[in-house]
């Protein structure tokens, strides 16, 4: 039976200061993310081993596959378990601050340029109602890349949408360095982006 467990920080906690604080660091990793990981492993449990022989992304990725009584919950804390094991993944305390190859290329074909690419993602970032995230995506059916929303903890798996580099927007991410001022926020967190990651996932999609 498959079990998920918290996934180790490719970094130690105070090492996106001054941009992400370690106490945040500390209590989304250990106290939130945990959550996920419990909440998703006890869901997966209620709804028999059958029905979960795959990675959680593929899980997401058909929803319907699984019984009824556990599509909510799974949806909630798979993406939850799944969304920040990738937004970790995606932060560094190296950040080279910009793409490079193939992925700076579609931000001029689809965004103009890396600037405006940037400009748009804040903007619908900010603007998330609630909880939520805001994503670079891979459009599997028109093969290009995207800017999505998302509420609550929905991952663009559900959507059929590869996500590439996801903003996590919940209160929970920011508040005790930046409370109401989520634009701060935002614009810090470009600072911490690992464009090195990114850019593999890209390059390595099944497409
Ligand atoms: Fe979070």
């Amino acid at each position: 039976m498959v079990r998920y467990e918290l996934p180790k920080l490719p970094y130690d906690y105070d090492q996106l200061e001054p941009f992400i604080d370690t106490e945040t660091m500390k209590i989304h990793h250990q106290k939130h993310h945990q959550a996920y990981v419990d909440g998703l492993n006890k869901s997966l449990e209620q709804v028999g081993s059958a029905s979960h022989p795959q990675y959680i992304s593929s899980i997401l990725s058909n929803l319907k596959s699984i019984p009824e009584s556990g599509q909510s919950a799974i949806n909630f804390f798979g993406g939850g378990f799944e969304n920040h094991r990738l937004f970790w993944e995606t932060m560094t305390p190296n950040s080279d601050g910009k793409p490079e190859g193939k992925l700076e290329d579609s931000f001029d074909v689809y965004f103009d340029n890396f600037e405006n690419f940037k400009k748009v993602f804040s903007e619908k970032a900010i603007a998330i109602q609630g909880s939520g995230w805001c994503w670079l995506v891979f459009n599997q059916t028109y093969n290009k890349i995207e800017i999505i929303t998302t509420p609550n903890q929905d991952s663009p798996w559900i959507l059929q949408k590869i996500p590439l580099l996801g903003l996590d927007v919940w209160e929970h991410a920011y508040y005790l360095k930046y409370q109401n001022k989520r634009p701060d926020y935002v614009k810090a967190w470009w600072n911490v982006v690992n464009w090195d990651y990114v850019e593999n996932r890209f390059t390595e999609l099944p497409v």
